[in-house]
């Protein structure tokens, strides 16, 4: 196991009516800039409720509404002039990870002294942020409890990750209650999007970190266990609970501090939405098992064999077949079970066009991956994923 340094400062209060803990915003100030999306909290009733707990609170609220699912940094700015011109104390974000994300951006470029974009291109340069707040609505990219952003500038076909310490939040209210509207299709690209991460983090070069394969195996279980149970039943507590929770615990370090690899589905999933706007989770299901086979081989056999063994349970002796039948059974999981597109044709990208540019920006991650990928081995993958 490598050296690792864990901290979550983020107090999370996770149930069914926890938003009442709004009110603890009032110790960070008096004016909170309220971040949302395209609607879904006001048709649910969590917009009307929150404002409520607020108003009693003594907190004021201004709003940045209509950020975008793979937010802009267009918006972002918009956010950061509000708090610079209204003097905001702290960001509270209401929904996705889109959501916070944007508010976590809007959070450090309130403390920065130039444009945000810098903050996205570069980590180095967050500082400081304002206090950060959220109240998850959907299950999948685990923002509510980690130090990343995922930022778009889509008129320059641009997307990246930025993180920071202090822009993991201060406190996230989980209230699985909060994802029974969510759609069966997002619900079906939050499974795919914590079952990545899962993988990110799983599949690594490091040879002793048994505590956290071990967990990354409960959390695939607990994910492929709960996720048709949720598509079924959207009002399902138990099993968007268990989504929720195992959501956060792929991400918050847990089962990446001391023995994860650079991530590698992820920076080629972050190209194919950076050109064609992409639902995230939609995306990285086309590409992983494309992945898997991509790179398997003799030094990664046994790490296949031991995830079919541990999470779909196959049994026999040879490494090769079970390592190939757990590739199968993740795609008919996400394809069939989950009623996930599975090509880039299904998600409307017919043409290879920008396949070279898109690669040659994701090597630049990729090639310090588990198994490191260049970039015709990215547009390999691309090619093989339509
Ligand atoms: O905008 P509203 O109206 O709220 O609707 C949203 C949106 O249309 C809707 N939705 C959310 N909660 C709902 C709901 N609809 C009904 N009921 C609810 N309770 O769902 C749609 C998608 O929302 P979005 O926030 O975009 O989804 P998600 O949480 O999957 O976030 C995706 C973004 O997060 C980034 C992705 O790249 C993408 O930009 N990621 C962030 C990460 C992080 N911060 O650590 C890591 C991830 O790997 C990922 O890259
Ligand atoms: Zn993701």
């Amino acid at each position: 196991m490598r050296n690792f340094t864990f901290s979550i400062p983020t107090t999370i209060h996770f149930g069914k009516g926890q938003i009442s803990h709004l009110s603890e915003l009032r110790q960070s100030g008096t004016k909170a800039l309220l971040v949302y999306g395209g609607g879904s909290i006001k048709r649910n009733g969590i917009y009307d409720e929150a404002l409520r707990i607020l108003g009693e609170a003594g907190v004021q609220v201004s709003e940045l509404s209509g950020v975008e699912p793979n937010p802009r940094i267009q918006t972002v700015r918009r956010g950061v002039e509000m708090c610079k011109s209204e003097g905001i104390d702290m960001v509270l974000a209401i929904g996705g990870g889109s959501t916070i994300d944007c508010a976590k951006v809007v959070a450090a470029g309130a403390k920065y002294d130039g444009d945000a974009w810098d903050l996205v291109l570069d980590r180095t340069k967050i500082k400081d942020a304002l206090p950060i707040y959220s109240v998850l609505t959907l299950s999948a990219t685990g923002s509510e409890m980690d130090s990343a952003a995922v930022i778009s500038d889509m008129t320059k076909n641009e997307k990246w990750g930025t993180a920071a310490e202090c822009l993991k939040p201060t406190m996230s209210v989980l209230d699985p209650t909060y994802t029974f509207s969510v759609s069966r299709r997002q619900t079906a690209a939050g499974t795919a999007d914590m079952m990545s991460h899962t993988f990110e983090n799983y599949f690594t070069k490091e040879q002793g970190a048994d505590v956290q394969l071990r967990f990354c195996e409960a959390l695939l279980r607990t994910m492929i266990k709960n996720g048709p149970i949720a598509l079924a039943e959207p009002d399902n507590y138990e099993a968007r609970a268990n989504l929720m929770w195992a959501a956060s615990h792929a991400i918050n370090g847990l089962v990446s501090e001391g023995s994860a690899d650079p991530w590698c589905v992820h920076p080629m999933e972050h190209e194919l939405s950076a050109f064609y706007d992409i639902t995230h989770g939609e995306g990285l299901a086309i590409l992983t098992p494309v992945w898997m086979d991509y790179v398997l081989s003799v030094k990664t056999v046994s790490a296949f064999a031991t995830y079919g063994r541990n999470v779909w349970g196959l049994v026999g002796s040879d490494d090769w077949s079970i390592a190939h039948d757990a590739i199968a059974k993740t795609s008919e999981f996400f394809f069939k079970t989950m009623g996930l597109p599975a090509n880039l044709r299904a998600v409307g990208i017919t043409s290879d066009e920008h396949f070279e540019v898109m690669a040659e920006k994701a090597a630049r991650r990729t090639i310090n991956a588990y198994v490191p990928l260049d970039k015709d081995d990215v547009v390999n993958i691309f090619r093989a994923a339509m």
